[in-house]
């Protein structure tokens, strides 16, 4: 099978593409580079460079593809807050035009990158994909327009696609050229983060006083690597007019606090924070429920939080 992978030099795109490559999967690479980087792509793999937003530029990236795993779009919340046009056009618009593409050139199978900023503040944890959807900020709901879409698509089209609904990635992988890791400036994710702070620039835990066991925000991690392995699994089991929705994390949470121990751990030192107010808008606790994935795709993610940082930090030498 041929799989373009849009998105295909940034983090997890990158991945992908690496990973679908060792499995035998033909693979070819859209990308206009504005947060990721042309020296992921592997040697001899089919690389277009190019736009969501430019019709014809997608249409050559189609030439000769079975299915689509779409990474590309913006994903900063805050930058989304401050331009939520931008996020808009990117996120929406170009996967209308990825969309319509699709269907000129008869490519039928889509894999999209949706997000659990799509739920917004849960009622209950863990997150169902059942849950009411209302997201807090404009990057959460170009996503869930995005999904909407694709629903329509493949009611309309009898397209078959998948949306994956992540919580937070982290890991990285290792690969014969080096590391592929986050790479993204800013840097908004925690471990990244948390394993990069000095006196000088300690961690900032915005809120001590949740609900919580210790008082800090829970999140929900899954690991790179397993997170690519869903995606072939779902881009397995696409069927023609079904468009099924999968939450991906680990079905466990871990503490702002949990965190900073687990890379003080692997880094050989107390990592320095400091405690600051709440952010708005932070939920205390997110956690996915991933039994759908688990039955429906077979998926099991079975690396946790230690190997996550650990990965992260070799990824830095
Ligand atoms: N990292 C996470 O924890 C997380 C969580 C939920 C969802 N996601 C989603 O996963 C996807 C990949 O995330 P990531 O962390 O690898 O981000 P990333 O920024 O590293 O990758 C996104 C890629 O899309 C490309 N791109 C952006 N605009 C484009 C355009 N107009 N045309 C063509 N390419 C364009 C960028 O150059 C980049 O290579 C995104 O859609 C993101 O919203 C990520």
């Amino acid at each position: 099978m041929h799989v373009l992978v849009t998105g295909g030099t940034g983090y997890i795109g990158s991945t992908a593409a690496e990973i679908l490559r060792n499995q035998g999967y033909e693979i070819s690479i859209f990308d206009d580079c504005s947060t990721g980087h042309s020296d992921s792509v592997p040697a001899g793999v089919r690389f277009i460079p190019g736009s969501l937003l430019n019709s014809s530029e997608i249409a050559v990236a189609l030439q000769d593809v079975d299915a689509v795993m779409h990474f590309a779009g913006k994903s900063l919340v805050g930058e989304s807050v401050s331009k939520p046009n931008l996020y808009h056009s990117v996120n929406v618009d170009g996967t209308r035009n990825l969309l319509n593409e699709m269907k000129a050139a008869c490519v039928g199978k889509i894999v999209f990158s949706s997000s659990a900023a799509t739920y917004g503040e849960p009622k209950e944890i863990p997150i169902l994909e059942s849950a009411q959807t209302n997201p807090t900020n404009p990057y959460g709901a170009t996503k869930l327009a995005i999904d909407h879409m694709i629903s329509r698509e493949s009611q309309e089209q009898g397209i078959a696609a998948v949306s994956l609904r992540y919580f937070n990635v982290a890991g990285a992988l290792k690969c014969d050229r080096g590391w592929l890791a986050e790479r993204h400036d800013p840097e908004t994710h925690l471990i990244p983060n948390v394993l990069r702070s000095t006196h000088a620039n300690p961690v900032q835990i915005f809120g001590s006083d949740w609900p919580t066991t210790d008082g800090t925000c829970i999140r929900d991690y899954v690991h790179v690597i397993d997170l690519i392995d869903a995606h072939i699994k779902a881009l397995e089991s696409l069927a023609d007019g079904v468009h099924e929705i999968y939450n991906l994390g680990s079905g466990d949470g871990y503490s702002v606090r949990q965190v900073v121990a687990a890379a003080s751990k692997a880094i050989g030192y107390d990592i320095p924070t400091v405690d600051s107010p709440r952010r708005a808008g932070d939920p205390a606790i997110l956690i996915a429920d991933i039994n759908k994935a688990k039955a429906q795709l077979g998926w099991v993610p079975t690396r946790g939080i230690n190997e996550m940082v650990a990965d992260t930090l070799a990824s830095f030498t």
